[in-house]
């Protein structure tokens, strides 16, 4: 018989070929039934369709002491025109963070606002909006992407990073160029984020889960911290984050965890109970299929919980203590 973690395995890489899909993706949109379903599985990782649900939650998330983080997961952005709507949903978002007082910081990739179809575009894009995020006292992320968009990413965020301090980046562990993108294209006390990496790499700019990669990971936060920037260690892997924590680069100020909402509640309950600095990333918005999908494709196990609250009758949320 097939062993389980081979069973899950294929259906991550089955899940991963038709998340992309649009006719499934239409065909799920027209069938209340189903919609109504998925969605509840992607309660676990999306707080809702509208930006009000990711205020709320930021919100609620706050009042029990942690930090936030909010994307807004909208279109995949194909036109000017597309690109334009994310810009004026983020501006709307920072808009509404300072009117509620949210000291949130907003997280967005580079190709939802203009990237892929003309670097100087997004560039364009960005500075809107540091200004007024600026204005309003709300520190912007920019997310890594696949590996051939890494140089167009830094180059545009070099330029807005050096006319505005309240923008970060993230640097994926698992990239070869990382330890030097670290130490030459950030400006002093920069924000920077450290992940492992989501993206599909060639063997040649990228290393695969591994000890290896975990190794460099701990050497990056170390670098990071050595050079004086603020860094978000965004991992949910335990095993790393004591390791972190054992050689005291954790409890520095300028050092907090983050990690994506709805992925180890429990154990960024604990963090936070032991008196570390937690962020939660929250996401909103109506692709939350694909979110899901990638949720559940990086870590097959999901699939039980999806399961579990598809067939529950209420959509609910993580529990956060
Ligand atoms: P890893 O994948 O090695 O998993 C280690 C352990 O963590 C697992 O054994 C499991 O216990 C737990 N775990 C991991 N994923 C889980 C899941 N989905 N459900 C339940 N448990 C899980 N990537 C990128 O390329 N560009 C980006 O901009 C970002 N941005 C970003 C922001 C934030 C705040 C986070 C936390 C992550 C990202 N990522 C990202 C994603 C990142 O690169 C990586 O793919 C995921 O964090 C999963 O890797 P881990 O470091 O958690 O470890």
């Amino acid at each position: 018989m097939m062993e389980l973690t081979e069973l899950e395995t294929q259906f991550a890489d089955a899940l991963k070929s038709i998340a992309r899909r649009e006719d499934f993706k239409a065909y799920i949109g027209q069938n209340p039934l189903i919609y109504r379903i998925l969605r509840r599985a992607a309660a676990q990782y999306v707080t809702g369709d509208r930006r009000i649900h990711g205020l709320e939650a930021a919100d609620r998330l706050q009042a029990k002491g942690y930090a936030v983080s909010l994307e807004y997961i909208g279109e995949n952005t194909a036109n000017e025109e597309e690109c334009k709507a994310a810009v004026s949903e983020l501006l709307a978002l920072i808009g509404d963070l300072r009117e509620r007082g949210t000291p949130a910081r907003v997280s967005f990739d580079l190709s939802h606002i203009g990237l892929s179809l003309d670097t100087e575009l997004a560039a364009a894009h960005l500075l809107t909006l540091a200004e007024t995020a600026l204005q309003a006292g709300i520190e912007l992320f920019i997310s890594m992407e696949e590996s051939a968009k890494t140089d167009k990413i830094l180059s545009v965020y070099e330029g807005a990073a050096a006319r505005y301090p309240n923008i970060g980046i993230t640097l994926q562990a698992y990239l070869h160029r990382t330890a030097e993108d670290l130490s030459t294209k950030l400006p002093a006390s920069a924000r920077v984020r450290i992940v492992k990496g989501a993206y599909q790499e060639a063997d040649g700019v990228s290393i695969p889960r591994s000890e290896a990669l975990d190794d460099r990971y701990l050497e990056l936060v170390e670098l990071a911290v050595r050079q004086g920037n603020r860094v978000s260690v965004a991992t949910h892997d335990e095993r790393l984050i004591e390791k972190i924590i054992d050689q005291g680069w954790y409890g520095k100020p300028e050092v907090e965890f983050e990690m994506l909402y709805g992925i180890r509640p429990d154990l960024s309950g604990k963090l936070k109970a032991a008196g570390h600095p937690v962020r939660i990333y929250l996401t909103y918005g109506h692709e939350w299929y694909l979110y899901l999908c990638h949720r559940v494709a990086e870590y097959p196990p999901n699939i039980y919980r999806a399961i579990a609250a598809m067939i529950n009758e209420e959509s609910i949320g993580p529990a956060y203590s």
